[in-house]
This record gives C-alpha cells, structure tokens and sequence, in this order.
C-alpha cells in the first residue's frame, strides 16, 4: 500500500484528487491537512468533508491547518471555484465540523510522517503554507518522507493569477520559497503550463460526469461553474489555457500514485521570486545552475493522457 498524506484547499479540482485518490486500490490516505487558498479555511474543511461523504470514507481524518499565508494578503478563487470553493451548490446535509480532528494539521502532518519514516508521499495541491510551518518546527520533516508532489509554479513564467504567477505560489510565495528550499526529499512539480498542456478534451468530459452513480453526479453538480468558465472564449485566451478542461491538483495526484503516469520530466534546481515588480511568486528554474543548488526537483511534462483518463473514470464509479 502506498501511504499518501494530502494537503488540500478544497476547491473543485482538489475534490477531483481526492476522489482519484480514495478510488485508487494500493492507496492509504494516512490524512487530509486542509489550508486556506481557493476559498477560506472553514470552506475547505466543510468541503473536504462533503467529498469524503460522498465516497463513504468519512473515517479518514481530517486536519484544520493554516487559514492565511505567512507573509502575503490572503487571497482566494472563488470566480473560477464558486465563493465556496465548490461551485456554489451547497449541500444541506453537509457534515459538520465537528467531525474534524482536533490536532491541527501541521502537527499532525509531522506526527504520521515520524510514525512512517520514509514510507509517506505527501501530496500538496494548496498554497504551501502547512508545510512550511511543518519544516520550521520540524527541521528532519523532508528527510522522513519518501516524496513531495506539489501542484503549483509555472515553468515558462506563465500565470493564471498574476501576468507570471501561478495561483498556489502567489498565494503564499514565502511559503513556496521555504518548501523548495527545504524540503530535499524527491521532489515532483506539476506546474500551471504542464497541466494546460495535458489538459482533458471537452470529448471527454461529458461521458465523465454523465456515469450513473451518486459520485458522478456530485461532481456534474460542482464542476458547473468552473467547466463554463474555462469553456469561455475569454478565458481560454486569458489563461492561454489548452483546449480542454484543467484538472490541475489531479495530475500532482495521480503522478504520486502511478510512477508510469508521467511520460516526459526534466530535474532541475527550482526556487521562487519573492520580490520581483512583475515577477513575485514566479517559480525560477536554474537551468545554468547559478543557485548551486544540489536539489533538483522533477518537472513533469507529459503524461500518459489515456491512463490519466481511466484512473478519473474508476474516480467517480
Ligand atoms: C491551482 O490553483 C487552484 O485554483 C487550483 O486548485 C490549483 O491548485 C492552479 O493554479
């Protein structure tokens, strides 16, 4: 069994992962630490919950992390997720928040990751900022862990929130800072542009979401909003977004479930732009290996589309 642990901000496209996560047969999500990012923290928690409701796994603990960066202005996603961060199409028997554990998220995360030295993958599809706490207050943390799948940066310095940053980095960019620059575990990036480019074909979307089961139509119901917005005109341009919907977070995902998934990858030494007029929260990739820097991250940039669309299929069965 793989042991994954999952730091979220639930919006769609986290659901999306989790749900890709929880059908997947050798997986153990150990536990889901949620932080502030698409939409605020007490969304995320309500919608994290939503979605393990929905696939009757209720029993996997869930952690109140961070609700706003370490240093930026809180900011959130809600034109693109719903002001709820789920679409907009509340649910009146949602679970409550009392189901959530009462450790928080980042001394949680430290704590299953020392009961399972070298044995978690810890997928982080939110803005960093969980675990750049857990590795101030835990200096050993990235030595413990088997790897670190991070959904966020930009390798061409193309944005979706600012002119060249990516919404998870921009978000919290210190935090992002910290992450690459400590945490020296293997290290797998799915950036803005590789999740663009490997978007899902509209072809595809629609036998998706139109499966009879309960998980489908739940996730018919939350990616409305999202799936006409990237279906505009507008954004596509805008966002110089492929020609298919973007299931960001899932990629990061998947790649840390299925190793054959990614088929093109690069390493090179990454970091962050923190002070940059145009360029703040911009991932950097050091190709002349200026930084020195021993650690490489892999950058994902092709995956195996056809096993990336049967993995969702089995999601929502
Ligand atoms: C990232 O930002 C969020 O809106 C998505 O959930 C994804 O994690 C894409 O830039």
């Amino acid at each position: 069994m793989k042991k994954l642990i999952l730091d979220v901000d639930t919006g769609v496209d986290d659901a999306q992962a989790i749900m890709l996560a929880l059908a997947a047969p050798d997986v153990e999500i150990l536990g889901i630490t949620c932080c502030h990012g698409n939409t605020p923290l007490e969304n995320v928690l309500k919608n994290t919950l939503r979605v393990l409701k929905v696939c009757n796994r209720l029993d996997i603990p869930v952690y109140k992390g961070c609700s706003k960066p370490l240093l930026a202005r809180k900011q959130h996603a809600g034109d693109y997720h719903g002001k709820d961060g789920l679409g907009d199409v509340p649910d009146p028997d949602a679970p409550g928040l009392e189901l959530l554990q009462k450790r928080n998220a980042v001394k949680a995360l430290i704590k299953m990751v020392k009961a399972n030295p070298g044995e978690v993958t810890l997928v982080a599809t939110a803005p960093l900022t969980n675990l750049a706490v857990a590795v101030q207050l835990e200096p050993s943390l990235p030595e413990k862990l088997k790897a670190l799948y991070i959904m966020g940066g930009n390798m061409e310095s193309r944005g979706n929130t600012t002119a060249c940053g990516e919404f998870n980095f921009v978000a919290d960019s210190e935090a992002a800072y910290i992450v690459l620059d400590r945490y020296t575990c293997p290290t797998y990036i799915a950036t803005w542009e590789f999740t663009c480019r490997n978007s899902l074909p509209w072809s595809f979307c629609g036998p998706w979401l139109d499966m009879k089961t309960e998980k489908a139509a739940f996730m018919k119901k939350i990616t409305h909003l999202s799936m006409t917005k990237a279906r505009s005109a507008e954004y596509q341009k805008e966002i110089t977004a492929g020609k298919g919907f973007n299931s960001c977070d899932t990629y990061a995902l998947a790649a840390a479930i299925d190793d054959t998934l990614i088929t093109e990858s690069e390493k090179v030494a990454v970091t962050v732009e923190l002070e940059g007029t145009y360029t703040q929260g911009m991932m950097v990739l050091d190709y002349m290996e200026q930084l020195k820097k021993k650690h490489k991250a892999v950058i994902m940039k092709k995956v195996d589309l056809e096993k990336f669309k049967k993995m969702l299929m089995n999601s929502l069965k």
